[in-house]
Parts: C-alpha cells; sequence; structure tokens
C-alpha cells in the first residue's frame, strides 16, 4: 500500500516547506518536489501537513471514584483520529492492593485488538514494595513500558506517601525512567473538602476551594525537591497555574530535569464555569481544578516561551447525568473528575492558539506531538516528518469552520464541555502508519490496527 501526499505545505516542530512526501506500507520513504509513484495520491493543496498528534495524558479504561470512565479503546481511538491524534498514552493505575503485572494484563487486555490509533502507557504506581519494584524493572526492561506514574493526590485511593515516593523515585533514576506526576497535596486537600462539606459548601462550585493553586504549588515543588535530591527525571502533569509554573521553573533553574505539561481545557475555560447553575457545573469539575481566567495568559505564555513541553488533555470521560450528577450531587468530592477533550484538542489548540496568534504552528506541531515522542521515547518514530518515521500524518485544513456539539463527537459521553463553540480548522485526512483513518471528520480506518508501542527508557544519566 502506497500514499502520496501532493501539493501540500510541510510543517513540523522546526520547519515549513512545500513538498510531496511517499508513504510506502508504514513508513516515510521519499519527501521531494514532483514526487511520482504508483500509489493512491492525496491532494493537500492549500493545506498543511503536520505529524501525526500524540496525547501523552489519557484516561480511557479507568476505574475511578466508584464508576467507569466511558469510552473504550474502540471509541476513544476513534474520536482520537477524528479529531487528529495518531497516538496516545494511557495510564495503567492497578486497583488498591493490585500489583503492576495484573493491572497491566488488565489493560493489554481492554486495548488489544480494540484500538484504531498507536498507543502506550505510563505505569502508575499506587504502592511500592520489594516485590513491586521487582515488577516494576520487568514492566520497564521486558514490556517496554518506560514512564511512571505518581499521584501526590487521592488520599486513600492513589496517593503513594513521602516514604514509599522516595524509593520509586530511586528506581526510576536507576532505571532511566521518567516520572510523570499528578501534584496536589492530598492530605491538604481532604482536610479542605471534609471542612467544607461541614459547612454546608456542597455543590461543585466549592471544588476549586478545596485545591487552591497554593496546594498544586505545594505538591509540585515538593516532587521536584525529590527530584533533585535524587536525581530523578520528573514530568508534571496538568499544571494548571502560575504559581505551580513558578516553582517547576524555579526548580529548572536550579538544573532540576523537569517537563511541564498543560491541558487544553486550563487554556480555554475558567473555573466560573465550575459554578454555573443548576449543577451544571460538575461538568467542569477536574482536578486540578478550572482556575481564574488570568492563568490563562501564563500559560499560553509558558507554551510559547516553550517553558510549558507538551499539551494534553487528561481524557477522563464521565457522563453528566448518570456519572457526574448521580454520585456528586449530595457532596462535590463524590463527582467524578474529568473533562473529557480527546476529540477537540488540536483544533481547539489551533483555533485559539494559532489562529489567534498566541502561538505560532512549530509551537502548535512541537507542543501537541513532537516533545511528547521526545520526552516519551518514541521520537524520531512518531513526533516527526522525516524518512524513516511512521506515516502518521495529518493534512490540515486551515479554511474549515465548524461547531464542536455532544450531538456529533464520537467520544462516548453525554455532554460535551465545548457544546456551541467554533472552531476554525480540522484535519482533511489523518493517517495511521500509511492508511488513511479519518476523512473531513469521519472515521474511515481500522479497529485493531493500533499498535501497543514498546518503549526503551530514555531518561539514563551519567
Ligand atoms: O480530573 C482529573 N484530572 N481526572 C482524571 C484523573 C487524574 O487526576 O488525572
Ligand atoms: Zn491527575
Ligand atoms: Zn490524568
Amino acid at each position: 500500500m502506497s500514499l502520496l501526499i501532493q501539493n501540500g505545505t510541510i510543517v513540523t516542530a522546526s520547519d515549513q516547506y512545500d513538498a510531496d512526501i511517499l508513504c510506502v506500507e508504514e513508513k516515510i520513504v521519499a519527501i521531494g518536489h514532483d514526487l511520482d509513484a504508483d500509489a493512491e495520491v492525496i491532494d493537500a493543496s492549500g493545506k498543511f501537513v503536520f505529524p501525526g498528534f500524540i496525547d501523552p495524558h489519557t484516561h480511557i479504561y479507568l476505574p475511578f471514584m466508584g464508576t467507569f470512565a466511558k469510552d473504550t479503546y474502540e471509541t476513544a481511538t476513534k474520536a482520537a483520529l477524528i479529531g487528529g491524534t495518531t497516538c496516545l498514552i494511557d495510564f495503567c493505575i492497578p486497583d488498591p492492593g493490585e500489583m503492576p503485572s495484573s493491572a497491566l494484563a488488565t489493560w493489554n487486555e481492554k486495548s488489544r485488538n480494540n484500538a484504531a490509533c498507536d498507543y502506550t502507557y505510563h505505569m502508575a504506581v499506587t504502592d511500592f514494595n520489594e516485590e513491586i519494584s521487582g515488577e516494576l524493572r520487568t514492566i520497564v526492561e521486558e514490556e517496554g513500558v518506560a514512564s511512571f506514574k505518581v499521584f501526590l493526590a487521592y488520599k486513600g485511593a492513589l496517593d503513594l506517601g513521602d516514604e514509599k515516593l522516595y524509593h520509586l523515585m530511586k528506581l526510576a533514576r536507576e532505571l532511566g525512567v521518567i516520572v510523570t506526576a499528578h501534584c496536589e497535596n492530598a492530605d491538604l486537600v481532604l482536610e479542605l473538602q471534609k471542612q467544607l462539606v461541614a459547612e454546608g459548601k456542597t455543590g461543585p462550585e466549592w471544588h476549586y476551594h478545596s485545591r487552591p493553586p497554593r496546594v498544586e504549588a505545594e505538591g509540585t515543588g515538593h516532587i521536584l525537591t525529590f527530584a533533585e535530591i535524587l536525581g530523578t527525571h520528573v514530568y508534571i502533569v496538568h499544571l494548571s497555574c502560575e504559581e505551580a509554573l513558578a516553582e517547576a521553573m524555579r526548580a529548572k533553574a536550579r538544573g532540576v530535569n523537569v517537563w511541564v505539561e498543560t491541558l487544553i481545557q486550563y487554556l480555554t475555560l475558567d473555573r466560573t464555569y465550575a459554578e454555573l447553575p443548576d449543577f451544571e457545573g460538575a461538568k467542569y469539575v477536574m482536578s486540578p481544578p478550572l482556575r481564574d481566567k488570568s492563568n490563562q495568559d501564563v500559560l499560553w505564555n509558558g507554551l510559547k516561551q516553550r517553558f510549558v513541553s507538551t499539551l494534553a488533555t487528561d481524557h477522563a470521560p464521565f457522563d453528566f447525568l448518570d456519572q457526574k450528577q448521580r454520585l456528586g450531587e449530595d457532596q462535590f468530592p463524590m463527582i467524578p473528575n474529568g473533562i473529557p477533550s480527546l476529540e477537540d484538542r488540536v483544533n481547539l489548540l489551533w483555533t485559539h492558539g494559532v489562529a489567534e496568534g498566541r502561538i505560532d504552528m512549530h509551537t502548535f506541531v512541537d507542543c501537541a506531538s513532537t516533545q511528547a515522542a521526545k520526552i516519551f521515547g518514541l521520537f524520531p518514530k512518531k513526533g516527526s516528518i522525516q524518512i524513516g518515521s511512521d506515516a502518521d500524518l495529518v493534512v490540515y485544513d486551515p479554511e474549515f469552520s465548524g461547531k464542536i456539539s455532544a450531538a456529533t463527537q464520537s467520544i462516548n459521553v453525554d455532554y460535551s464541555a465545548f457544546e456551541g463553540w467554533e472552531i476554525k480548522g480540522r484535519p482533511h485526512i489523518v493517517m495511521v502508519r500509511g492508511e488513511v483513518a479519518a476523512c473531513d471528520g469521519e472515521f474511515v480506518g481500522t479497529v485493531g490496527r493500533g499498535r501497543f508501542l514498546k518503549r526503551m527508557p530514555t531518561h539514563s544519566q551519567p
């Protein structure tokens, strides 16, 4: 199977030029002018050709807060492809008391033969002892899951605690594995939640007050102290505010190896959404919470200056009526956390970032694709347009205009946090390893073709 993309403008994290791209079987085999081949031709006149986008933070299979995230690998990866995401990194999270190998088997069972785009996992570590340490070593070295995840938040459910965090981060450093981290102080959150509920402050608008910016800044500074002492590389997931970014930048200036991720939700939504009446605010409950609008400029600038490396979704899809409302009606700490956005990330970033002049196209590609590939050991197979790379490509139509709506989305939830929002630009053609998988908002690929990507540790130090 050969595909020839003609007359497009190729844009990568570093370059922009007009050229054709020839893809044979799964790879890019030639880039040049007036290429000729016995191949199916895609006309990209007037369009940009980007490397396939990578979402480094999704929750597709997720038992969480007494319920399960609504997507399956089939629904989520179809939606991802429609939105231009050709590769994603999900979180494999052991239940309390469960061994990592058992959780990995569950995630493999959920994803195998069900994904339409390529994927890998971060291995969450929710407990630590010698036996778990041994399993983690095997998972890194033999299964190719080369990044860990720790939660400083979610007291009594997912949080690891400092002593175990210390030993886990030591192991990560030894294995050359990066530690991704949810940075909110679990004890502070729990105590604030209890106090607010006791005062009768039970609605979704109080979620913010249980996790103020200082709580996130404390968590960020906390793990970076461990990173500084142990030399472990750390990736801060879903950073939402100026205070936490300042902690990360201060640590970076001290020489700590830290990378920062923010989310499309924090760039486009603010805390007033979680204050909407009639429990509507629950649609906008996620952790860390949506912040004051002033943080948006800080995060956009962080992306522009490249202090913020990646732009993800933390896609955690829970229905409004049967999950967020039913479970959280009595008190906000029971509202399943998450604002789904896997399908819309790239188009929202284009619309509010590139089209509105906040970031250039190279930053757009870098933060939504290339950096994730580099940080997580997928580059240059993914995140790049070069000979030998996987033919994961997005032919992007900058002239498209349309609206986001739950009625037309492919993710499996009963609402959209961006209902009625206009988008300018969307993927025309989306290819995964040389096969067209989405075209003008429709999935046309193959469920089950998505491949698990084994990764090598890339964060070894002398
Ligand atoms: O609100 C969020 N972020 N939900 C998903 C779980 C997590 O913390 O990443
Ligand atoms: Zn988190
Ligand atoms: Zn998450």
